[in-house]
């Protein structure tokens, strides 16, 4: 078997050697997963391989419902994170949304750049306007590296900010008082995560342009 053949059946190899200790631990394991998910959190994480939700959180298959795409946006006309959203908040009804972002990453990198990648330099044009909004703090750092950590730890904010303006979090916090929506950085250099302590449970500090009323239907609208 060469090399690239190698790559690919590790893969499965590996399975089998999961499914076989997970059942020396738990013999009921997979049969308990099978009647259904209960997850009370929901993950909106970075597509980076260095940060799988489960294994950096100690947290197993079942514990949390993950969204993940390049730089752990959230871009409100992004159909794929409000459906997940939607499913994970009104029908899972998790009691905790966390974004959680990383330092090193590739697409806060090249969203500080002019190098053009091709499509994606329009997914990461979404980073631009959070560099846009905060630029004289980040121009205010030498460090090019320390630059894009804090931009990380920005782009976090901003995206739980976004998280909580959007029509199903806003809802969903008057019907059941629930989620709560946090900020995390994960360091990949030392495995901890840095809590942004950016916690939102309620509308009551967001700007009154985003803040959503009763739904039009009942003024006739
Ligand atoms: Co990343």
């Amino acid at each position: 078997m060469d090399e690239f053949e190698k790559i690919y059946s590790h893969l499965l190899e590996g399975n089998k050697n999961w499914v076989k200790n997970t059942l020396n631990e738990d013999p009921g394991f997979f049969q308990n997963l099978a009647k259904g998910q209960n997850p009370p959190v929901l993950w909106i994480g970075c597509a980076d391989s260095r940060v799988p939700a489960n294994q950096i959180t100690g947290t197993n298959p079942g514990e949390i419902f993950v969204h993940r795409n390049i730089a752990n946006m959230v871009v409100h006309t992004d159909m794929n994170m409000l459906s997940v959203l939607d499913y994970a908040v009104n029908v899972l009804e998790v009691k905790h949304v966390i974004v959680c972002g990383h330092y090193g990453c590739g697409g806060i990198l090249a969203a500080m750049g002019n190098q053009q990648f091709g499509l994606i330099d329009n997914w990461l044009r979404h980073i631009k306007d959070v560099y846009q909004i905060y630029r004289k703090e980040l121009e205010s750092i030498p460090d090019k590296m320390k630059r894009a950590d804090r931009l990380v730890e920005l782009n976090v904010i901003e995206q739980v900010t976004d998280l909580c303006e959007t029509s199903i979090i806003q809802n969903s916090w008057r019907k059941r008082q629930q989620p709560h929506v946090h900020g995390w950085v994960y360091d990949v250099g030392n495995g901890v995560i840095k809590d942004m302590n950016v916690s939102v449970r309620d509308n009551s500090k967001m700007l009154d342009i985003f803040k959503l009323g009763d739904e039009a239907g009942k003024y006739g609208l």
